[in-house]
């Protein structure tokens, strides 16, 4: 069969992976290859059991997989024979050097970009898709046009917007796709070239254009807004737990004026996730790049916040249970980021382990997908630390339970088995709001929720 576009994605993680099995369903007139540099990876992509759990993604896989949707190592060959060359690498923050822990580490993308011009020997249009600091593509531009075999590159910022746990939805039905590109006659017939992938389901008016430099900052400003609300909720729930105001009455009142919206106000541990804190960083990093202190420190209070609360909420199980947590069994619920996913970076479950861990508390932790990463996360951890699928068997003998994510599953169990279970007296931290406080207070527990009157029996 012959295929009218070829399109190659570089990085087969949880964007590159997604993404591409999304336009390969979508579009079956198009051949897509996704290539990574961990053969494992790759391994696990060809295979029943994918590397990262994400809701309907098994369906689009097999539905497209070796049929136009393609897993290899072979990264010169796709450069080679692909025109669309998606790039969707990890951009982390950068730990050494000028910059570090604060700039976003380019070496991933410039080695991509390197690659790229070596092998290439027709024109292509490389997309920008991992998340990069402004200004990123005109240096891709400058490294690719470099080159002395005359081939052609058009660089294209294409930032993508999923959130995990739900981004075959997202990527299916999106508020908007973004595409920046050079205004000049070829910037505008390659970012033509890309929006016609995407009208194969996407509404034409939710493709938005946009100058380069605007697209790049766009992500930067969405994640920084986004992680901007849940700090801002949280900030105020530790108000709520001063002055006996509901956190989730406050977030129903405040969320229902249009101009504030409902989404985005429920008050937690804290965000995680890959991204959240290294964008603000990145954007920090920007200001103070151009003189705008002010402005940097004004994310960074994003930052400063979400660490205030996951400190906060290790305090307060701490107060709650005597001042001491020593040779308490401390069971964590869940240890995802969020719900739906099994992944875990920048968890805020793995800074309370850490710091229960500390506290000389033992530590056991039951989450549905997100184990294998929680051993790697605390593999050089210091302590007891058990890991158990049934959350009954977690949870049995503990002094403590806390929710960590807010998996639905944690909302459905049997609460007066684990308080017949449970060592008394019983605790609960509810760290994701989930529970109906006042059943479990009924049950025997002593409730601890985020921005709300804690309910003891003492
Ligand atoms: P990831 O770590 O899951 O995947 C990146 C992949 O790139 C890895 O499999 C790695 O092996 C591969 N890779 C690295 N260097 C390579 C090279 N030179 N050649 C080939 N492969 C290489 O990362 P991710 O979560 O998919 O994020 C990728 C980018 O997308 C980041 O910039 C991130 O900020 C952005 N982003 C992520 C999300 C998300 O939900 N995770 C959402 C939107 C945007
Ligand atoms: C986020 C953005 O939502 C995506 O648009 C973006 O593409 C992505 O980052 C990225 O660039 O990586 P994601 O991190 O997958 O997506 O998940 P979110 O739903 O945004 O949640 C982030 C964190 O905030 C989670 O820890 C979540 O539990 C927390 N959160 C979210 C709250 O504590 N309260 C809320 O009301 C919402």
């Amino acid at each position: 069969m012959t295929f009218e576009k070829h399109i190659l994605c570089i990085g087969a993680g949880y964007v590159g992976g997604p993404t591409m099995a999304m336009i390969a369903h979508q579009c079956p007139q198009y051949r897509v290859t996704i290539v990574d540099i961990n053969p494992d990876r790759i391994a696990q992509w060809n295979s029943d059991v994918l590397p990262i759990y994400e809701p309907g993604l098994d369906e689009l896989v097999k539905a497209t997989r070796n049929r136009n949707l393609f897993f290899s190592t072979n990264i010169e060959q796709g450069i080679r024979e692909n025109e669309i060359i998606f790039v969707s690498v990890n951009t982390p923050t950068k730990t050494f050097g000028t910059g570090a822990g604060m700039a976003a580490d380019l070496q991933y993308w410039e080695k991509t970009a390197r690659q790229i011009l070596e092998h290439s020997t027709s024109p292509k249009i490389v997309v920008e898709k991992s998340t990069l600091p402004v200004r990123t593509a005109q240096a891709m531009e400058r490294i690719l046009n470099t080159s002395q075999n005359h081939v052609r590159f058009d660089v294209l910022s294409n930032p993508e917007f999923l959130a995990e746990g739900t981004a075959i939805n997202d990527l299916k039905n999106p508020d908007r796709v973004l595409i920046g590109s050079r205004e000049t006659e070829e910037g505008l017939k390659a970012r033509n070239t890309l929006a016609e992938i995407y009208a194969n389901w996407v509404p034409r008016e939710k493709i938005l254009t946009t100058n380069i430099w605007s697209s790049e900052l766009s992500k930067l400003v969405s994640n920084a807004f986004l992680a901007q609300r849940v700090s801002s909720i949280n900030a105020i729930s530790a108000l709520c737990e001063k002055t006996e105001a509901d956190i989730s009455e406050v977030a129903r009142a405040i969320g229902t004026d249009s101009r504030i919206g409902s989404r985005f106000l429920n008050a937690s541990i804290g965000f995680g996730g890959s991204c959240f804190k290294k964008d603000i960083l990145n954007l920090v990093y920007l200001c103070r790049y151009y003189g705008l202190e002010d402005v940097a420190d004004y994310w960074e209070g994003v930052i400063k916040i979400n660490g205030y609360q996951q400190e906060r909420f290790v305090r307060n199980m701490l107060t709650a249970m005597f001042n001491t947590l020593s040779g308490k069994r401390i069971c964590l619920f869940g240890f995802a980021f969020k719900a739906n996913t099994g992944d875990t970076r920048e968890s805020p479950a793995i800074y309370v382990a850490r710091r229960l861990l500390e506290e000389q508390a033992e530590v056991v932790i039951t989450d549905p997908k997100a184990l294998d990463n929680a051993r790697i996360d605390l593999a050089d951890a210091r302590g007891t630390v058990h890991f158990v699928d049934d959350p009954y068997e977690a949870a049995r003998g503990c002094h403590a339970i806390a929710i960590m994510t807010e998996w639905a599953l944690y909302g459905e169990l049997d609460y007066a088995r684990l308080y017949r279970q449970a060592e008394k007296p019983a605790f609960i931290f509810d760290g994701r709001n989930i529970l109906d406080p006042r059943r479990c207070f009924e049950l025997g527990f002593n409730v601890f929720s985020i921005g709300k009157r804690p309910l003891t029996h003492f």
